[in-house]
């Protein structure tokens, strides 16, 4: 635990909730993260307004607004109360290039959004391949965000 004792460490009794809690919403984002460009995938298979299709958005819907979205709020809100816990070394790296991948991730979370919507209105910009592509992207900024904050390379 770093620091003075001051502010920054108002939170820390409760280190080790806000940790778990942490733990437990980015997994909750991350399985929508990794399943929602999936879904999209057999999605752009199927005939716009056909049954399949509007089965896939249902689903999609859910998964955005019931377990994504909120789940992203959570992990935002955790992490940043673990930043006054005194855990963090602010001379350490390790917080700020995290924080660059998260942003990409969020950014990546508004994008599915985007995507959502144009197959929620029967608009069919991008094909299978596309997604597939996208779906990559959600588990490489996984990896380097966990390898950041557990190994602290600098
Ligand atoms: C959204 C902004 C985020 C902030 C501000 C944040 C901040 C933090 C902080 C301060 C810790 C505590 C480190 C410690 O206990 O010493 C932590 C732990 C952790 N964070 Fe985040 N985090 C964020 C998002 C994420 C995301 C998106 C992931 C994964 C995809 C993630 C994965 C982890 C893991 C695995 C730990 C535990 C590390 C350990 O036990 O050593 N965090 N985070």
């Amino acid at each position: 635990m770093s620091g003075d004792g001051g502010a920054m460490n108002v939170l820390a009794p409760y280190y080790p909730w806000l940790k778990a809690l942490h733990i437990l919403s980015v997994i909750a984002w991350m399985a929508g993260m990794l399943y929602l460009p999936r879904l999209f995938v057999y999605h752009a298979g199927t005939e716009p307004g056909s049954p399949t299709s509007e089965t896939f958005k249902t689903m999609e819907r859910r998964l955005y607004r019931a377990i994504m979205t909120p789940a992203m709020v959570a992990t935002w809100f955790f992490g940043l109360s673990l930043t006054l816990t005194g855990v963090v070394q602010w001379t350490e790296f390790w917080l700020y290039a995290k924080l660059v991948l998260v942003a990409g991730m969020t950014w990546l979370h508004f994008g599915l959004g985007r995507w959502r919507r144009d197959f929620a209105a029967d608009r069919r910009p991008h094909g299978a391949a596309f997604y597939r592509a996208i779906n990559e992207a959600p588990t490489l900024l996984l990896i380097g965000i966990v390898v950041l904050a557990v190994v602290r390379p600098f």
